[in-house]
């Protein structure tokens, strides 16, 4: 058994932090050896700032946000980028499908009605198609957790990369930061370890700069990183037009985002909203009701642009804008050893906060953020959810409705009992199933997999 390090003790004493070392002197050596380097990796300064920060006060004016529709007038400026190399996509993957019920990450949930093909699958094979269609290279950048960076990179090594090289694809983990509890203490999870939780996806910008993504980018030549989210099969991954309107005035902008009309002022997707001037996505629980419900002349909801998490940054303005972003608190159920009794303990109710960013806030910072609307029925199905709004049952069929829309756009008659899934590999929109051998009708029990 080794004593507690002094310069250990200093550090800790200074930062008010002495507790975490309570039960050294019962801990072995690999557990003291745990322990010590844990607490090497803490940022502490960090820390300082974030317990800080969170109790600022600010008044902010938020006001609702201008729209523009996604439409084709900048597709060709869009394709042009691809074909360039300009273009990488981005992931945040670093969640746990707990709400889902799914043991594994995210990424490896089931999404499709028929072949069941992973989210990580759907993304990947639309980048595969994507890359030949415009006969370019699309890198994917993927942030996982450590929770999960292990089973995904199994996961993906396992499925051949879903036909992505292996060197096209970027892995990295974001980072975590303490819980603390209601008098700004840091918990311990066990003896010999510090309870942390991940940084939140907003973690993904220092955690690209860290991880040397950023620098990778720079050498491709990526120049725009298309964001997506790994919860919703019908994103975009890949559109020309959404790129094409980022880029019509080049010179300036540095992020755009996708919206949606939300379905009612419940609806619980972030918010598009002008605060002090600047875009900002306002979380739902954020909103203040009198805002969520407020509507214009024509009866339409005024914060009624819900953010579906699609995003595109210039690589640039991201190598500038980890330092800027805010923390979020949240108050959560964390279990603890009672540095007092030795005991662990299992919270009934919230009793530490959880610090995270969120990768939305750099857009306050963006110069001429655009903030487009597009159609829900095409781009939102996201799987949240083990059951009702927001699972896989429902984003089933809003996946089949624009699989039958698209069949249908070239003349196939769609039976709306059908059943209907067209991979990603096989079309990127209706026009491209102009080059597929479409069958000219589809019966009511019938089971199509194009
Ligand atoms: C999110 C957005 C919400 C948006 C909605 C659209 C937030 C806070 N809210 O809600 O504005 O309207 O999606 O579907 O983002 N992740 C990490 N690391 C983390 C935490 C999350 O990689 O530490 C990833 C998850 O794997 C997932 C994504 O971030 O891909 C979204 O996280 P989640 O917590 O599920 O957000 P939602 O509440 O669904």
């Amino acid at each position: 058994m080794n004593s507690i390090p002094s310069k250990l003790q200093k550090k800790l004493a200074d930062y008010n932090q002495a507790h975490l070392l309570t039960f050294w002197n019962e801990l072995n050596d690999a557990e003291q050896q745990e322990l010590d380097t844990q607490l090497k990796t803490i940022d502490f300064d960090q820390f300082v700032t974030l317990k800080a920060k969170s109790s600022e006060v600010t008044t902010k004016k938020v006001e609702p946000c201008a729209t523009i529709p996604l439409d084709e007038s900048n597709f060709d400026l869009g394709v042009r980028a691809i074909k360039n190399g300009e273009i990488g996509v981005l992931t945040v993957a670093g969640g746990q499908g707990t709400r889902l019920g799914w043991s594994g990450p995210k990424g490896t949930y089931p999404a499709t009605p028929i072949t069941g093909k992973s989210l990580f699958q759907v993304i990947a094979e639309q980048i595969v198609f994507a890359s030949q269609k415009y006969n370019t290279t699309i890198p994917w950048y993927i942030m996982t957790s450590n929770q999960n960076d292990a089973i995904t990179r199994a996961f993906l090594l396992d499925n051949n990369c879903f036909g992505l090289e292996r060197t096209d694809i970027f892995l990295f983990t974001q980072g975590e930061v303490p819980a603390v509890d209601c008098d700004g203490n840091m918990l311990l999870a066990t003896k010999s370890e510090v309870a942390m939780n991940p940084d939140g996806h907003g973690g993904v910008v220092a955690a690209l700069q860290r991880s040397g993504g950023l620098e990778e980018m720079a050498t491709r030549g990526i120049q725009h990183l298309s964001y997506v989210q790994i919860d919703n099969p019908l994103a975009q991954v890949i559109d020309p037009s959404f790129i094409g309107l980022h880029l019509s005035d080049r010179s300036s902008r540095e992020a755009s985002s996708k919206c949606v009309l939300k379905t009612d002022p419940d609806e619980k997707v972030g918010v598009f909203c002008t605060v002090n001037g600047n875009v900002e996505v306002v979380e739902y629980s954020d909103l203040p009701s009198e805002k969520a419900t407020e509507r214009g002349d024509n009866g339409a909801l005024l914060y009624g642009g819900g953010s579906i998490a699609l995003h595109l940054f210039s690589v640039e303005f991201l190598q500038q804008a980890a330092q800027r972003m805010q923390w979020h608190k949240a108050n959560k159920k964390v279990s603890y050893v009672d540095v007092q009794t030795g005991e662990k303990i299992e919270p009934d109710s919230p009793n530490a906060f959880k610090y995270e960013k969120f990768v939305f806030d750099v857009l306050p910072f963006a110069k001429g953020t655009l903030v487009i609307e597009t159609s829900r029925e095409d781009e939102f199905a996201p799987i949240k959810n083990a059951s009702g709004q927001d699972s896989s049952e429902t984003s089933h069929l809003l996946q089949q409705n624009r699989a039958k829309r698209w069949l249908e756009a070239q003349g196939v008659e769609v039976s709306p009992q059908s059943t209907v899934e067209i991979s990603p590999l096989t079309a990127s929109c209706a026009m491209d199933l102009q080059e597929v051998n479409l069958p000219r009708a589809i019966g009511e029990d019938e089971i199509v997999a194009l």
